[in-house]
């Protein structure tokens, strides 16, 4: 790519350990004038829970994407336990063990709490394959108690229920299948302190049994130092910061971003504004059409 870096940027470059089970290297993606990332280097170790970090625009949800087969990159390499990956949809990577909870939730208004949970993995009874109302609820309910979140009745339609509930139902579905990589995007933004903590002792049970490896986006910097082992701060398309939590501090996170949004002022008033990477443009920051066909 042309572009250059930017006066006192710090970009992480590609990184590695012996038990990773995800690796992104010098990955870009942009959408028509708008690069959305410029050269994301990361990497997950298995049972790790890896905090991806950055401000509104950044291009978090871009990586996760990326990662989760909704978009396909423009350039770079991945790999996944060693072997290329480059998923060809959202079911692709289910199948290579990839999960996904998207920040724009991917539930199904009309349908059930309990079909919700069994979106596209619908149990069916063989050889008729008809769905298994009863089974998919008992399972349900299941999934939902162990994260601890009351939801009154599975037969109301999502629609029906809070913020806060749709995503711990996105959030139990996908913990509860058999992904060994999840992907979390934004999981507590929509809930209360108490629903929060709910999923973050989800999270953290599934740590210590050390099979899923997770990567999430979070912007509550108590959460991450209480749920995350590494952050990764990604700033305009580049990761800036990698570092396990117990060598970082909220103060030397701060620090980052506040020296971002200065030196983004400094260029605004040199008549600079090439500061962005074209990531301050007015387009959404939630698509809803893939390029991709899911
Ligand atoms: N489908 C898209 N079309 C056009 N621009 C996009 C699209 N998706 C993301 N962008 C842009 O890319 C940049 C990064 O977005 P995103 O990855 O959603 O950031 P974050 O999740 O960190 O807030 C933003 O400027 C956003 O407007
Ligand atoms: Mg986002």
């Amino acid at each position: 790519m042309a572009e250059q870096a930017f006066a006192g940027e710090h970009i992480v470059g590609p990184a590695e350990a012996p038990d990773d089970v995800l690796r992104v290297e010098h990955v870009a993606k942009r959408f028509g004038p708008i690069t959305a990332i410029r050269d994301i280097n990361l990497h997950l170790r298995k049972g790790e829970v890896l905090a991806l970090l950055g401000d509104n625009g950044a291009g978090k949800s871009t990586m996760i994407k990326i990662l989760s087969g909704f978009h396909k990159p423009d350039t770079g390499t991945m790999w996944l336990k060693g072997e290329p990956y480059l998923p060809k949809s959202v079911d692709d990577a289910r199948a290579h063990g990839i999960d996904t909870v998207f920040q724009d939730l991917a539930l199904v208004d009309q349908l059930s709490v309990y079909h919700n949970l069994f979106l596209r993995r619908e149990r069916v009874h063989r050889p008729i394959p008809f769905l298994s109302n009863r089974l998919m609820k008992r399972e349900a309910r299941k999934a939902l108690d162990e994260i601890g979140i009351n939801i009154p009745s599975l037969d109301v339609p999502v629609a029906r229920l809070s913020g806060g509930q749709r995503q711990a139902i996105a959030v139990a579905r996908t913990v509860s299948g058999d992904a060994d990589i999840i992907l979390l995007d934004e999981p507590l933004a929509a809930m209360g302190a108490k629903e929060g903590a709910m999923i973050l002792d989800l999270i953290a049970r599934l740590k210590a049994e050390g099979n899923v490896s997770i990567v999430m986006i979070l912007h509550n910097y108590v959460h991450v130092f209480a749920a995350c082992d590494r952050v990764s701060l990604i700033q305009d398309g580049v990761i800036v910061l990698d570092k396990p939590t117990s060598e970082t501090s909220v103060d030397e996170l701060t620090e980052i971003v506040v020296e971002e949004y200065r030196r983004a002022r400094l260029a605004e008033r040199s008549g600079n504004g090439a500061g962005a990477a074209g990531a301050s443009s007015a387009a959404p920051a939630n698509p809803t059409s893939p390029d991709t066909a899911e």
